[in-house]
């Protein structure tokens, strides 16, 4: 045997026992490579007389492609293995049980916030929005309760560290303050309701410190305190469901509206029981009056040419009566239990929802 023949069967040996693709390359390296055997061989050609060189030239090329093929017909074999091995590995097992697929709920206080919003959206009201911090000309002073103002007692105020010589920021205590903001920017007629979270240093059952009001206004030239009693009665039944609410208004006081009321709606209270609708109690549930005057020219609003109505609810109320939840404290608690069993399914909600919704005015 020859040298090229033994350097051949040797090669062709070690290709046939390469068992993966990567063995296989060093393989090719070792003997076509750069430095490889055979490109060595080629090399010496240079050094041999022209006969010679006819000869061995012919030699190293059939060793060369004997070798190249033999490399290629390899190499399909082990990719099929792999390809095969590797769908093996992957196949998957249809006989295992279906996993649970989670669905997150709608929060009540959102289900309510979407609920409310509709409604006051049929009515041709449009959603504003205003900061969480606020100044103190906006949240007391344009709403007619200056500095000192008894009134402002009323509202457990946080205010956050003030810089030397400024007033300080507070966390808005009411919504109210969109009213000014809106009114700054927008001349009559106006017809807004405002969500959003309010904040006062208070905690119990039925107070959090944060907490979630609606506001509304309505500004123009011939709001009347009767438009206030029509629209806030409508209001009521279309939340509640229900053919009749009776509603009661209240003389009351706020700085911002004069006259100020409160509404009650009827109901019946006992054996731990509250039903809307029918009985001889009263449920507080809102406060409201026609937009004090001051509060108009604060804005720049001829109170001579222009008058309105405002109203203020608190929607953890609302939530909590609606969708009888007894414990104010328990919206905040995180608690993946309580949501599943209060909590909404989307796309699969009661009532309304045909309106506008919180996040900028789509359909569901
Ligand atoms: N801002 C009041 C509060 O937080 C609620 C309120 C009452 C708002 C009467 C109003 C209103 O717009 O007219 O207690």
């Amino acid at each position: 045997m020859t040298e090229l023949e033994a350097l051949q069967e040797q090669v062709l040996s070690q290709i046939d026992k390469a068992d993966n693709l990567s063995s296989l390359d060093e393989i090719r390296v070792s003997v076509l490579g750069k430095k490889g055997v055979i490109t060595e061989k080629m090399k010496t050609l240079g050094s041999m007389d022209a006969e010679q060189r006819k000869e061995a030239g012919k030699q190293f090329n059939e060793l060369k492609n004997a070798i190249a093929q033999a490399l290629d017909e390899k190499k399909e074999v082990l990719a099929d293995a792999e390809i095969n091995a590797k769908l093996a590995r992957e196949s998957v097992d249809v006989t295992l049980p279906v996993r649970d697929e989670r669905q997150g709920r709608i929060h009540p206080l959102y289900q309510t916030y979407d609920e409310v919003i509709s409604i006051f959206g049929q009515m041709g009201f449009d959603v504003a929005q205003g900061p969480d911090i606020e100044d103190d000309f906006h949240n007391f002073t344009a709403l007619n309760t200056p500095k000192n103002h008894p009134a402002r007692a009323m509202q457990d105020t946080f205010y956050l560290t003030a810089k030397p010589g400024e007033d300080p920021s507070i966390v808005r205590t009411q919504t109210s303050a969109v009213q000014i903001r809106t009114m700054e920017k927008q001349k009559p007629p106006v017809r807004i309701v405002v969500p959003g979270r309010t904040y006062r240093c208070d905690y119990d059952a039925t107070h959090a410190p944060m907490f979630h009001q609606i506001e509304g206004l309505i500004v123009d030239k011939e709001t009347n305190m009767a438009h206030l009693k029509g629209c806030l009665a409508e209001f009521v039944k279309t939340f509640f469901e229900l053919d009749d609410v009776p509603v009661r208004f209240r003389p009351s006081f706020f700085p911002f509206t004069e006259p100020s009321a409160e509404m009650d709606i009827g109901c019946a209270k006992g054996n731990g029981e509250l039903k809307i609708g029918a009985g001889k109690d009263w449920l507080e549930i809102l406060g409201c009056g026609m937009v004090h005057p001051n509060v108009l020219k604060a804005c720049g609003i001829d109170p001579n040419e222009y008058q309105g109505f405002a109203f203020g609810i608190g929607l953890d109320r609302l939530a909590m009566l609606k969708y009888a939840i007894p414990d104010l404290r328990q919206f905040f608690d995180s608690d993946l239990r309580w949501l599943k069993h209060y909590g909404f399914v989307p796309l699969d909600i009661p009532s309304i929802n045909c309106g506008l919704s919180i996040n900028g005015g789509n359909k569901r």
